[in-house]
C-alpha cells in the first residue's frame, strides 16, 4: 500500500472509536496502579513492536517507580484458520528477565495467537513474574484462549487504527484510536 495523497488519507478514518482525552485518562490511570503493584520490585515493561510503541511510551510518562523497559519484534507464520503456527523473534530483548517482574505491554489481543506465544517463549526464561497488560481488547475475535491481566477498553470486532495501530502501516501516528474505513 502507497498512501500519499491526505485526502485519501482523510477518507480512510470513519469515525473516532476512543479519543485522545479518554486514551490518557485510562492510561494515567493504569500507569498509577502498576506503580502500586509494583512498588519495590524490578520491573521491566516489554513491548512488542510495532503496535505498542505509543501506549508504551505514554504509560512510562505516568509510572511513578523505577523501571525499565525491553523491545522485541516478532513474525508469525499462521494457516488462515489453524492456531497452532510458529511465531519467530526477529528482534529480541536485551535483558535477562529471570531478575525481573515483566509486564508486556500490548496495543490490541485480537485471536491472541502472537501474545499466546510470547507468552509461552517468556516463561521458558523464567520471570519472576508475567502479566500483560493490553490497551484493546476484541475478545470476539479470540481462537486461542488467553486474558490480559489488564485491559484498559473492550471493543467491539472492527477495524481500528490510530495511537500505533496501522492499515498498510499508515496511520500509527493518530493520537486518537478511530474506526478503519475500508
Ligand atoms: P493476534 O492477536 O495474534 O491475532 O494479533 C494481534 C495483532 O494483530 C495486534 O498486535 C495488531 O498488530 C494486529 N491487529 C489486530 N487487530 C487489529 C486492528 O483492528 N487494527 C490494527 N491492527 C490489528
Ligand atoms: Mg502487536
Amino acid at each position: 500500500m502507497e498512501l500519499t495523497d491526505k485526502q485519501e488519507f482523510l477518507n480512510g478514518i470513519k469515525k473516532v472509536v476512543i479519543s485522545e482525552e479518554e486514551l490518557q485518562g485510562k492510561i494515567a490511570e493504569y500507569g498509577k496502579l502498576l506503580s502500586q503493584e509494583y512498588e519495590g520490585k524490578p520491573l521491566l515493561l516489554v513491548s512488542i513492536l510495532k503496535g505498542a510503541f505509543m501506549f508504551l511510551s505514554d504509560l512510562n510518562k505516568n509510572m511513578t517507580i523505577p523501571c525499565e523497559m525491553g523491545f522485541m519484534a516478532c513474525k508469525s507464520y499462521f494457516e488462515s484458520t489453524d492456531s497452532s503456527g510458529d511465531v519467530k523473534i526477529v528482534y529480541d530483548l536485551a535483558q535477562d528477565i529471570s531478575r525481573y517482574n515483566v509486564v508486556i505491554v500490548e496495543d490490541i489481543i485480537d485471536t491472541g495467537r502472537t501474545l499466546s506465544k510470547v507468552v509461552e517463549m517468556l516463561k521458558q526464561r523464567d520471570p519472576l513474574s508475567l502479566k500483560i497488560i493490553t490497551l484493546l481488547d476484541k475478545p470476539d475475535r479470540r481462537v486461542v484462549d488467553i486474558e490480559a491481566d489488564y485491559t484498559l477498553f473492550t471493543i467491539p470486532d472492527f477495524f481500528v487504527i490510530g495511537y500505533g495501530l496501522d492499515y498498510g502501516e499508515y496511520y500509527r501516528n493518530l493520537p486518537y484510536i478511530a474506526e478503519y474505513n475500508a
